[in-house]
């Protein structure tokens, strides 16, 4: 009997132990996500009336419990003008380069707390449709932050489109724009990775990439082929100079993002003029997704999808050879426009 007694006890006091447990890493993955809505230090000399430390903690819970409403809708207008809560326009956009590693290097910037990305690309300026609904609709479209914060969106196809550069222009003349790129041959057989992917799901028919990437006809590369001509990065950039000087671009070494993302992080901070937030503690390298994920706190990590980080098929090298060499005045150019020189082949 007594045995029975002490081993209900024993129960009890388990539950009420993994309860509390519980709890304390709930608060604790709570507030780290918190932290990152509050302002942290100036930036461009747009800073809220708040200091972090003046903000209670259930007050931040009460604004994050809020800002998840206003994703939803259910916010009322006056909550919104009472939580100083905005739809702000973007500082700064990832215009590209499709496959450069655009996706990652939005959810790093992410985890800095003066900016706030719009999850979904929103294909405003590339898209006639969406662009034929104004910019209203586009600033609806972005997520909700405080007024110290910057908004970031990430489309990769405004890099290649032609009527883009105009239109973000007439949207904003100064805004900050960011280009990630990858070695070129690299990036082509990573797009053509995707496509093919996407054509295996749906059981559709596809050629081997050294069929799509040189002409059979001329045994030359085949600039027809869309994976080859977005990885002329410098015909692309060149549309975007007729708006834009150079200073507004920065340009982000997507291979190095992967082995090594906080230096170029670092540099993005710097061009957009943020304070240097993000450390060594918000990225690990997972060794089986084979790449860095993003830390938050203690207990909220997260890799990104499964689709980033495909495994390349075998492509033949004289195919290889070939593509580098075409790619190789190009890349030139490229250094020499944008003051910046990888180690591309
Ligand atoms: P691969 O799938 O070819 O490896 P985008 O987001 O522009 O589509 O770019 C996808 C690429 O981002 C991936 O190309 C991957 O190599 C790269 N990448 C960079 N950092 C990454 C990270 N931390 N996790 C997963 N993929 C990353």
């Amino acid at each position: 009997m007594l045995f029975k007694q002490q081993a209900l006890l024993r129960q009890k006091l388990f539950v009420l132990g993994s309860l509390a447990i519980g709890s304390l890493l709930y608060l604790v993955a709570r507030v780290g996500s918190l932290d990152r809505l509050q302002p942290l230090c100036p930036i461009d000399g747009r800073f809220g009336p708040h200091g972090q430390d003046e903000i209670p903690l259930r007050a931040l819970q009460f604004k994050r419990g809020l800002l998840h409403e206003f994703r939803k809708g259910n916010a009322t207008k006056e909550q919104i003008r009472l939580h100083n809560l905005v739809q702000q326009l973007p500082k700064a956009i990832i215009i590209g380069v499709r496959k450069g590693g655009t996706r990652a290097l939005l959810e790093m910037l992410n985890l800095h707390p003066a900016v706030v990305k719009a999850s979904q690309e929103i294909h405003f300026f590339d898209n006639d449709e969406n662009y034929a609904k104004g910019i209203e609709w586009y600033r609806k479209k972005m997520p909700f932050s405080y007024p110290h914060q910057i908004t970031i969106e990430k489309s990769p196809a405004y890099f290649i489109t032609e009527e883009v550069p105009e239109r973000i222009y007439k949207m904003n003349s100064s805004i900050k724009l960011l280009i990630i790129v990858r070695e070129p041959t690299t990036r082509a057989i990573s797009d053509y990775t995707q496509v093919l992917e996407g054509k295996e799901r749906k059981n559709k028919t596809y050629y081997k990439f050294e069929k799509l990437a040189i002409d059979p006809n001329t045994c030359e590369v085949n600039t027809k082929y869309k994976a080859v001509r977005t990885s002329i990065y410098t015909k692309h950039l060149e549309r975007w100079l007729k708006y834009f000087p150079i200073e507004q671009f920065h340009i982000v070494d997507g291979d190095r993002l992967i082995t090594e993302p906080l230096p170029e992080l670092q540099l993005v901070e710097k061009f957009l003029n943020l304070p240097p937030r993000i450390s060594q503690y918000n990225l690990y390298f997972n060794a089986t997704r084979g790449f860095y994920c993003l830390r938050f706190n203690i207990v909220f990590n997260k890799c990104l999808a499964g689709s980033k980080g495909r495994i390349h098929p075998e492509v033949d090298t004289s195919v290889i050879t070939k593509l580098r060499k075409f790619f190789h005045p190009f890349n030139q150019k490229f250094y020499q426009i944008t003051g910046r020189t990888f180690n591309w082949p």
